[in-house]
């Protein structure tokens, strides 16, 4: 039976990865090389300081120091912001509204499980953070998906055992940190990236919760 679900948030609730695209892209730029939608991919899930190690590795720009690194973060950030604050309820992506409160409805736990420190900001900007029973975000954790961290923070905030637990995620690190966390979960996206993934949906537009709850208890 299952009692609660971990919702990640960039991708799965609202399609923040476009904002940090375009804040990354920006920061390649004043490096001197473009960096694409495809290489972007790579960043999804992934938290900010390993995200800045692929985007120089693209670059090619290996003679960065430790501090050099914060301000480059920092600099981004600053530009995601200008961006995530200006967000507004419609952003969230189609489906999301109707199947959280549809939870809330049934008695099930709700927790966010995200890797980032602006969670709670986006959260705030969509309104939807009354819904959550429990945050964990990038401030919260000291160890990235695929580390099972953030999720077995989520269950035990809820007081829900891992096995009552299924994680919804866009990213393949996701996926496998619920797997070690001993959690089912739903891919949010396309089966390719997401095989091992208990169940895989598009996104949430008309997904009803019993037929996805008989869904993963078939797969098990
Ligand atoms: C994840 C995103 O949710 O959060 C990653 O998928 C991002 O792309 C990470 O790098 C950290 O986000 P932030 O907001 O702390 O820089
Ligand atoms: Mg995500």
């Amino acid at each position: 039976m299952i009692k609660a679900c971990l919702f990640d948030l960039d991708g799965v609730l609202v399609d923040t990865a476009k904002y940090h695209y375009l804040a990354w892209k920006r920061l390649a730029e004043e490096l001197g090389f473009y960096f694409s939608v495809h290489d972007n991919e790579r960043l999804k899930g992934i938290s900010r300081m390993a995200s800045l190690d692929i985007l120089l590795e693209v670059g090619n720009v290996a003679d960065k120091s430790a501090k050099e690194k914060l301000e480059m973060a920092d600099k981004k950030n600053g530009w995601y912001l200008d961006y995530i604050t200006k967000m507004t309820p419609e952003e969230i992506l189609p489906g999301v509204q109707d199947f959280l409160h549809d939870l809330k409805s049934r008695g099930v736990k709700i927790a966010l499980g995200s890797a980032s420190k602006n969670a709670g900001i986006i959260l705030d900007r969509v309104g939807i953070a009354p819904l959550f029973d429990v945050v964990v975000d990038g401030n919260k954790v000291a160890n990235a998906k695929p580390d099972p961290e953030v999720f077995l923070l989520g269950a035990r905030g809820l007081d829900i055992p891992p096995s009552g637990c299924v994680v919804f995620e866009d990213a393949a690190a996701g996926i496998e940190a619920a797997i070690r966390a001993g959690m089912r979960s739903v891919g949010v996206g396309s089966p390719d990236i997401l095989q091992r993934a208990t169940v895989v949906i598009p996104g949430f537009d008309g997904v009803q919760w019993p037929d996805l709850e008989l869904k993963m208890s078939l797969s098990l």
